[in-house]
């Protein structure tokens, strides 16, 4: 018998239905022994959003600085042969309930030497998110066998506006007859998250070990090269002005707001202007940093780009 324990988290439902389907196949096993652990956070984070709730809390997620979850229910020396882990992106980096976890004694005694699989479902920027999650399982002496990430159906441009209109109303959409269009992963790609539970009951009952070649050619990722560095430069501007947002206080902070509502028209303006002619000088000359680009790719997508 092969114990799998699964760790997760989530505000919609959207991740914990992604969990499900992932883990079917697992369930459904004679041979598994599947635990389910459901992360209740120390702090509430409310769902739909309230507005300054939503941009307060981009500071503390991008430093990792989340307070641990309430007691698990797993017991912490149990030993387990995989670990599943799935998370959502807040600000470019893993969700803080998420972080909360991995900071607390008992993932240092859970994932201690262990295989880990990342199942990520997000907007559709979750690179340097697996960057910062990398590491705190590099810490934590854990290895990284495999990577999914599903993304919005909208795309990027769709979803820019999709997702915050979720996360502040509750509601999925479409909204404005149809001009910001339906948030969230698109349910056959849910429903087929089944194909990655199917290959780990074959590696798992082979008794095979579990490299980082697991969920190779399954199409468990795909790497936008579009975003690579969108993401590199939002994540260092997230970090100026988390540390300034950050001096003036705690999250919940009064003198936070102004320095927030500031933030969000530069972060509109630089949208609106610095983004496209990015994307266009990227574009101009694409021929030349062809070679680097494939490199990054490749980089970013492992280990489980086929
Ligand atoms: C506070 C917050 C910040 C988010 N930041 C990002 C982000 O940086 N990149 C991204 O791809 N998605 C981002 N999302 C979308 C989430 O990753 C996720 O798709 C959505 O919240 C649904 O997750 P759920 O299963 O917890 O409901 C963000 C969502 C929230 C609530």
């Amino acid at each position: 018998m092969k114990k799998v324990l699964v760790i997760h988290y989530s505000q919609s439902g959207q991740l914990s239905n992604v969990v499900q389907n992932f883990t079917q196949p697992l369930v459904d096993s004679p041979d598994m022994s599947v635990t389910f652990e459901n992360i209740i956070p120390g702090v509430d984070y409310p769902f739909p959003w309230p507005f300054f709730r939503f941009l307060d809390t981009f500071p503390e997620a991008v430093y990792l600085d989340s307070p641990p979850p309430l007691p698990l229910k797993v017991a912490e020396d149990e030993d387990f042969d995989l670990i599943i882990l799935a998370y959502q992106v807040w600000f470019l980096s893993p969700s803080l309930p998420i972080t909360g976890f991995l900071q607390s004694p008992a993932a240092a005694k859970l994932l201690k030497g262990k295989p880990v699989i990342t199942l990520i479902a997000c907007r559709d920027m979750w690179l340097m998110a697996q960057e910062e999650m990398k590491t705190m399982l590099h810490d934590l002496d854990a290895t990284l066998v495999g990577n999914v990430a599903l993304v919005d159906e909208a795309g990027s441009i769709g979803s820019f506006l999709a997702t915050p209109a979720w996360v502040l109303s509750g509601k999925r959409g479409p909204h404005l007859g149809g001009l910001i269009p339906r948030a969230g992963v698109a349910d056959a790609d849910i429903v087929n998250c089944k194909r990655f539970g199917e290959r780990l009951v074959e590696r798992l009952t082979d008794n095979t070990p579990l490299e980082p070649d697991l969920l190779c050619h399954l199409n468990a990722v795909r790497v936008n090269e579009t975003l690579i560095a969108s993401e590199k430069t939002a994540r260092r501007a997230f970090r100026l002005w988390g540390k300034l947002l950050r001096s003036l206080g705690p999250s919940g902070s009064i003198k936070r707001k102004p320095v927030l509502l500031i933030y969000v028209v530069f972060l509109t303006a630089m949208i609106l202007t610095v983004v496209p002619l990015g994307i266009l000088i990227k574009k101009i000359i694409a021929p030349l940093t062809r070679q680097r680009i494939a490199e990054q790719k490749a980089y970013f997508g492992k280990p489980s780009g086929s």
